[in-house]
């Protein structure tokens, strides 16, 4: 019976990935695809990241595809998918790593902190007005697992915080809104708008110059402020720079992009009201995911069920 794990990966180094699997599970048959495959008929287990379209079809004893990140939208588009779950990760570890990344890229708007470094770099002594936590409205697009784990770490320090999801939620301390009707109210609230979104053909091009328009411009911040962490194609890049232009933001900082890694000829790099980091919000670390993958392959051949199993009908 088929039982190796293939370890899959593109545009990253597939190499710490397979090394770890093998030393967390010397007892199992580890395959790294493309050089040591093997036998397609002994691969049951695929864990991928990009994987090129049409390699998981020709698999044929294959039970599970695992994402090795929190998004799927690098494999879901692959229409010769095989009909086994695909499950993705829910790991603290990432989980970690993404509420640090949106709580730093929220103080650092709140604390005004790029103005600091501006007036360091000029030898300049000025202290501005800072407004409480409290005054300062940060609404985020997506309440799943990264969004409201975020949403309670700033809720936690002092924020005003509310969350915008698919279907309703109720989260202590947060206000939440969903659905399109719920939108614009949650919009019209949010002066630092986050989005943890995946992407789907629901929310692909969300963040578009009529969403900008309808934040929150005139609260403590005195300025609309997006962070993006989902994904790339979420955003229309030429509506961010219309929006920054035309004061709909005062800021925009990036982690995706609809073309990753960002060309250098954007002219994303050189904005003055755009910082850029490369899509490193919240990295898959081999150690915490491959533990994370292995446990969750026990518990299946255990007999008990894979848990966060994607639901395609909504691609997430
Ligand atoms: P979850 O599936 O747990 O949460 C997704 C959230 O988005 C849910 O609350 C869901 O609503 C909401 N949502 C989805 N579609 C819509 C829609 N059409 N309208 C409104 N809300 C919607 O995912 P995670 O929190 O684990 O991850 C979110 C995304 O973060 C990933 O898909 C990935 O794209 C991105 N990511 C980025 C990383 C980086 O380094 N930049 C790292 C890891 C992840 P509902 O709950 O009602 O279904
Ligand atoms: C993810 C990512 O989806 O790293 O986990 O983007």
């Amino acid at each position: 019976m088929a039982s190796a794990i293939m370890v899959a990966v593109t545009g990253w180094d597939p190499h710490p990935w397979f090394e770890r699997f093998r030393a967390s599970a010397p007892e199992r048959d580890i395959r790294l695809w493309p050089d040591h495959m093997g036998e397609a008929g002994d691969i049951a287990y695929a864990c991928v990241w990009k994987p090129p379209p049409g390699l998981l079809t020709g698999l044929p004893n294959l039970k599970a595809i695992f994402s090795l990140g929190a998004g799927v939208d690098h494999l879901i588009d692959d229409a010769t998918l095989p009909d086994v779950p695909i499950v993705r990760i829910v790991d603290p570890d990432l989980t970690m790593r993404m509420t640090e990344f949106v709580t730093l890229q929220v103080l650092m708007i709140h604390r005004r902190q790029r103005l600091y470094d501006a007036q360091q770099a000029a030898r300049h002594w000025q202290d501005h007005d800072q407004p409480p936590a409290s005054a300062v409205s940060v609404g985020i697009m997506g309440l799943g697992v990264l969004g409201r784990d975020a949403a309670q770490v700033l809720r936690r320090i002092g924020f005003n915080v509310a969350g915008w999801s698919r279907t309703r939620k109720a989260v202590a301390g947060i206000a939440t809104f969903h659905g399109p009707d719920g939108l614009e109210a949650f919009l019209n609230r949010s002066e630092i708008l986050v989005c943890l979104l995946p992407h789907t053909p629901a929310t692909e091009g969300i963040l578009n110059l009529a969403l900008f328009r309808s934040l929150k411009r005139d609260g403590a911040l005195g300025g609309a402020y997006l962070i993006n962490a989902g994904r790339g194609k979420l955003q229309i890049d030429t509506d961010i720079v219309a929006a920054l232009d035309e004061g709909a933001l005062a800021g925009a900082t990036l982690d995706v992009f609809p073309v990753e890694p960002l060309p250098p000829g954007s002219p994303l790099w050189s904005h003055p009201g755009i910082a850029i980091t490369p899509h490193n919000a919240a990295a898959s670390d081999a150690h915490a995911l491959a533990a994370n993958v292995l446990n969750q392959i026990a518990r299946h051949e255990r007999g008990e069920p894979f848990e966060h199993v994607v639901d395609r009908r909504v691609g997430y």
